[in-house]
């Protein structure tokens, strides 16, 4: 498939061919559960039988670390391509994943990574430069998430000129529907400029407390703003969740994490469902 700043070309089925779903996790707003998201789709995927690439797009490199992060403590060394490179043009080929434990492969940012902060707008202004260093090894897999850095910047843009697909997770707070209009804004313009066919699979509520009349409030008009762009599953917040967030592994490997694993596996049944709606 030839990625083009007039958007995707051939990215339907075609023979029957699978095509690659390719999901940014993406929100202008931080601390929402962009990487959290991310990282539990990857084993959910993963243990599903789905062929997963991560790929980090974020400087502060959370989801390495934790996919990195090997059961025995150890850590998955990197090879030579870290995410910033794949900015810089003429990098046909080269572009290698490492291989992570329970089958998940990762494109690196090592945490707080200067080069990729550093990236200037110049190196950043051409967001298929990101689509086509990518594009060839996408096609690799079933499914390739892309954890997007918080801000409104370039790198978002790359990664849904892109994207078949992009989820917004969102915490429920006063200004959590101004972060999903944000949100919305950058994507219709990715959709007009570069990407036709990237879809908005949709926003759902994370660390939501069940007590609050305002929360709720909140929530219920969100919901009818968004409509079906609400996903009906949220995640309330779940100190499991933010385990393994520090210590690695699955949430079902706790063994005492019942109630994060089910309203997890709804949640994620109810993200693939839309996936290949
Ligand atoms: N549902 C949840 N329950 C408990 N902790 C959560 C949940 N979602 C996210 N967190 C925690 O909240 C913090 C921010 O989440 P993170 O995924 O890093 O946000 P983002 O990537 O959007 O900046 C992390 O410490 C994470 O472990
Ligand atoms: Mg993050």
């Amino acid at each position: 498939m030839k990625l083009t700043k007039w958007g995707r070309i051939g990215s339907s089925k075609q023979d029957g061919a699978v095509v690659t779903k390719i999901l940014s996790l993406a929100a202008h707003k931080g601390g929402v559960g962009k990487t959290t998201t991310t990282v539990l789709l990857a084993h959910y995927l993963s243990s599903n039988g789905y062929k997963v690439l991560v790929v980090d797009n974020d400087a502060q490199g959370n989801t390495t670390s934790v996919l990195t992060l090997n059961p025995d403590g150890t850590y998955v060394p990197f090879s030579t391509i870290i995410t910033a490179d794949l900015y810089q043009e003429g990098l046909d080929g080269s572009v290698e994943p490492i291989h992570c434990s329970y089958g998940i492969d990762v494109i690196p940012c090592p945490a707080n990574c200067d080069r990729f902060r550093q990236l200037s707008s110049e190196h950043i202004k051409t967001p298929w430069i990101f689509s086509d260093n990518l594009n060839d090894l996408c096609q690799q897999y079933d499914v390739v998430l892309i954890d997007c850095s918080s801000n409104y910047s370039n790198n978002v843009n790359a990664a849904l000129v892109l994207s078949t697909h992009v989820l917004c997770p969102v915490k429920m707070t006063g200004h959590g529907i101004d972060g999903v209009l944000g949100l919305m804004k950058t994507i219709s313009e990715v959709q007009s400029r570069h990407n036709h066919e990237l879809k908005f699979l949709g926003c759902f509520l994370n660390l939501m407390e069940s007590r609050g009349k305002r929360i709720q409030e909140n929530s219920n008009r969100l919901r009818e703003a968004l409509g079906d762009d609400m996903l009906k599953n949220v995640l309330h917040r779940r100190p499991p969740i933010d385990t393994i967030q520090d210590e690695g592994g699955t949430l079902a490997e706790l063994g005492y994490a019942h109630v994060a694993v089910k309203e997890v596996n709804q949640l994620m049944e109810e993200i693939v469902e839309r996936l290949y709606a």
